[in-house]
């Protein structure tokens, strides 16, 4: 494939001419990439093997890691799970379509490429207007993990996915931003008690009204914040640049940053609006993560992307709080600085 097509439409009322496109794409065992309220995904038919391993090739992702089956409508649920419990219906009622992707028992039709070989599948109903539109055309479930290069950054844009994938995608819709910025949350329900496989949009505090016994515990969260991560964790969500990531007390916090922009060459500071302030004086390279949890999200795959774009060779940031989205943020920073956390 040598040419990428980037279709521009409305978010809140996506031209028929541009689904249609798409859909035919989809139907056809095309790659597109479009827009979901968390971050861009690179889509195939669900149901083609063959599809579904051209995302696989595009992204250089390798085949062990499955793929989020998408769907607009809750009878398809059946279509591609099976042994569906209750709760199942019961978060999807509440939650679909919005940022939470439930694992489930894998029916026998979905390709094992999707699922990496495992018997269980991730099913996720996308809550933006041009993804459910796109679904509801195509008419077939379709598999999208995020429309990146395997182990960068999130894409938040269009210009992101072309940044990584131009010439690898047939189709590119271009709706604008995503209004959350972070991933899906992952709760699988194969597991008992239900396990959050990845924190996300949806905040586990919100999960635990309808799950209370779900569990959470990643290994890093298990060490307390004064003690080093262990180096167990996957890196992902990585810039090229190296991210130095400290916790702690604001101050102390702040006086690590300093010194770690003072002493790295090349360095560029990712920071809240309060920590940006106190490092102004600082002469290099900054990326705003804003005065809360929400425009956090938002921003930090665009802010580790333009970082990255201004050569800098370290990102010097701060370990965000952990409740809400923050939980979200956390893992991807600490998947970011490759499992290293200094507290100060
Ligand atoms: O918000 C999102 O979830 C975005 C948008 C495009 O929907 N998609 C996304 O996909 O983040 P991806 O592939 O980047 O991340 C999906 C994660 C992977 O870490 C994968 O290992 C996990 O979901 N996953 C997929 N199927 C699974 C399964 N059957 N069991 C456990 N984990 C699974
Ligand atoms: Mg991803």
């Amino acid at each position: 494939m040598s040419h990428t097509r980037r279709i521009r439409l409305s978010a809140s009322a996506p031209q028929p001419e541009a689904i249609a496109a798409a859909a035919a794409c989809i139907r056809a065992g095309g790659l597109v990439a479009f827009p979901t309220e968390t971050v861009y995904g690179l889509g195939a038919n669900a149901w083609s093997s063959k599809a579904v391993e051209k995302i696989f090739r595009a992204k250089g992702r390798p085949p062990s890691d499955p793929l989020i089956a998408h769907i607009a409508s809750l009878q398809q649920l059946p279509e591609l799970a099976r042994d569906i419990p209750a709760i199942a219906y019961q978060l999807a009622e509440r939650y679909f379509p919005g940022p939470l992707t439930l694992v489930l028992a894998k029916a026998e039709r979905v390709p094992s490429k999707l699922s990496a070989g495992l018997d269980t599948v991730a099913l996720r109903m996308p809550q933006h207007p041009v993804a459910l539109a796109l679904l509801r055309q195509a008419q077939v479930p379709i598999a999208a993990p995020s429309a990146n290069r395997f182990a960068g950054p999130s894409p938040t844009r269009a210009q992101h996915v072309l940044d990584d994938l131009d010439g690898a995608v047939d189709i590119v819709l271009d709706a604008g931003s995503c209004a959350i910025g972070v991933e899906s949350t992952i709760l699988s329900l194969v597991d008992s008690p239900p396990q959050l496989l990845r924190p996300g949009g949806l905040a586990l505090e919100e999960l635990r009204r309808i799950v209370p016994d779900l569990r959470y515990a990643p290994r890093y969260l298990e060490v307390d914040d004064t003690v080093p991560a262990p180096g167990s964790l996957r890196k992902h969500y990585a810039p090229r640049a190296r991210v130095l990531l400290f916790s702690g007390e604001e101050y102390a916090v702040q006086a690590a940053m300093r010194k770690a922009v003072l002493q790295h060459e090349s360095a560029g500071i990712l920071a809240s609006d309060t920590d940006l302030r106190a490092l102004s004086d600082l002469p290099v390279p900054t990326a705003r993560l804003g005065a809360n949890a929400e425009e956090a999200a938002l921003r930090l795959f665009a802010a580790l992307r333009a970082l990255d774009r201004q050569g800098v060779q370290h990102i010097v940031t701060r370990m965000p709080p952990n409740h809400g989205l923050g939980l979200a943020l956390r893992d991807r920073l600490l998947r970011a600085a490759d499992g290293v956390l200094v507290h100060v």
